[in-house]
C-alpha cells in the first residue's frame, strides 16, 4: 500500500514539448484524460498534464515534508499504477479537489503553471502555491507601505513575490475569493520587513520560510527561486517544506 502524503509535499518540474507523449497519459485518470482532451491549445494541455504529474509525484512522496525540483526529462517517465487512483478534478470555482479510489480524499491540493514550470502541492490542511516570473510586472502598488525604503532595483522582485504569495493565499482558501483584478488588494504581507528580505534573499533552489500577516492572522509561507527569474510561492496552514 502506498502511504498517502501528510504535511506539505511539493513538486516543481520544468515543462517540455514532449509532454504529450504516451508516458504522460499513464499518469492521468480517465476523468483527467477527458478534461485534457477538452483543451484546444497544446500549451494549455501540456500545463494541465504537467500540473497533474507534479501533483501525483507529490502525493507519492513518502516520508517527511519535502519539496523536489525536477528537470523536464522526468516527464518522459511512466507512472506507477497507483498514480491513476489519485486524481484532482476542478470544482465549480475551478479549484482542484482530490479524489482517491473514486471517492473524495482528505488532502488539500494546489497546482500552478507559468513561465515554463509546473508545480503542485498536497497537504492535510489548506495549501496554495503559485509561480511568478520576476521579470514580468506585478499589479502590486509600488507605494505599498511594506515596500517603503526598498531600492528601486529590488522593488520589482518583491512586488512579484508579494503577488505570488497573495495568489497562493487565495488558492489555499485563506484569503477569500477576490476577482482576479482585486488580487493586489488581498491583505497579506510578510512580517519580515522588505529590506531585510532582500538581504536574506535565498540562492536558487533554496527555500526561504516566512510568516504572512493576513488580515491580522499569522500564516506560514515560503518561497523558492526555481531559477534566477522564477519564484515558487507557498502558503500553508502548516510549516513550509524544506527542500532536499
Ligand atoms: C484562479 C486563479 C487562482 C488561477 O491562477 P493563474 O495565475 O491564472 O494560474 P496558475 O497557473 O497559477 O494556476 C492554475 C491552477 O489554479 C487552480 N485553480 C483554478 N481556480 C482555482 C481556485 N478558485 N482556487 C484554487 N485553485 C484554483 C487550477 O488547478 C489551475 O490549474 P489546472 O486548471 O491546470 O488544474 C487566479 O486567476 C486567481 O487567483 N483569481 C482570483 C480569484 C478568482 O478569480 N476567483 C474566481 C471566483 S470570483
Amino acid at each position: 500500500m502506498i502511504a498517502v502524503s501528510a504535511r506539505p509535499q511539493i513538486v516543481a518540474l520544468q515543462l517540455s514539448d514532449r509532454i504529450a507523449g504516451t508516458p504522460a497519459a499513464t499518469w492521468l485518470s480517465a476523468a483527467e484524460q477527458a478534461l485534457t482532451a477538452r483543451f484546444r491549445h497544446a500549451g494549455r494541455r501540456a500545463e494541465f498534464v504537467a500540473g497533474r504529474i507534479a501533483l501525483k509525484r507529490a502525493w507519492l512522496q513518502a516520508g517527511r515534508s519535502a519539496l523536489r525540483i525536477h528537470s523536464a526529462e522526468i516527464l518522459g517517465e511512466s507512472a506507477p499504477s497507483a498514480a491513476r487512483d489519485f486524481e484532482a478534478l476542478p470544482d465549480a470555482d475551478g479549484r482542484p479537489r482530490s479524489r482517491h479510489g473514486g471517492g473524495s480524499a482528505p488532502l488539500a491540493v494546489s497546482i500552478a503553471h507559468a513561465a515554463g514550470w509546473a508545480a503542485a502541492a498536497c497537504d492535510d490542511g489548506p495549501i496554495g502555491i503559485d509561480i511568478v516570473d520576476t521579470a514580468e510586472p506585478a499589479a502590486i502598488p509600488a507605494d505599498l507601505p511594506w515596500l517603503a525604503g526598498v531600492p528601486a532595483a529590488a522593488r520589482g522582485r518583491l512586488q512579484s513575490l508579494l503577488w505570488g504569495l497573495r495568489e497562493a493565499a487565495v488558492k489555499a482558501g485563506l484569503a477569500g475569493s477576490p476577482r482576479a483584478w482585486e488580487l493586489g488588494e488581498v491583505p497579506a504581507v510578510p512580517l519580515l520587513p522588505a529590506a531585510e528580505l532582500i538581504r536574506r534573499w535565498p540562492a536558487e533552489r533554496t527555500c526561504c520560510a516566512l510568516e504572512l500577516d493576513l488580515a491580522g492572522r499569522r500564516v506560514p509561507a515560503a518561497f523558492v527561486p526555481l531559477s534566477a527569474r522564477i519564484l515558487l510561492t507557498i502558503v500553508s496552514a502548516h510549516a513550509p517544506a524544506s527542500p532536499l
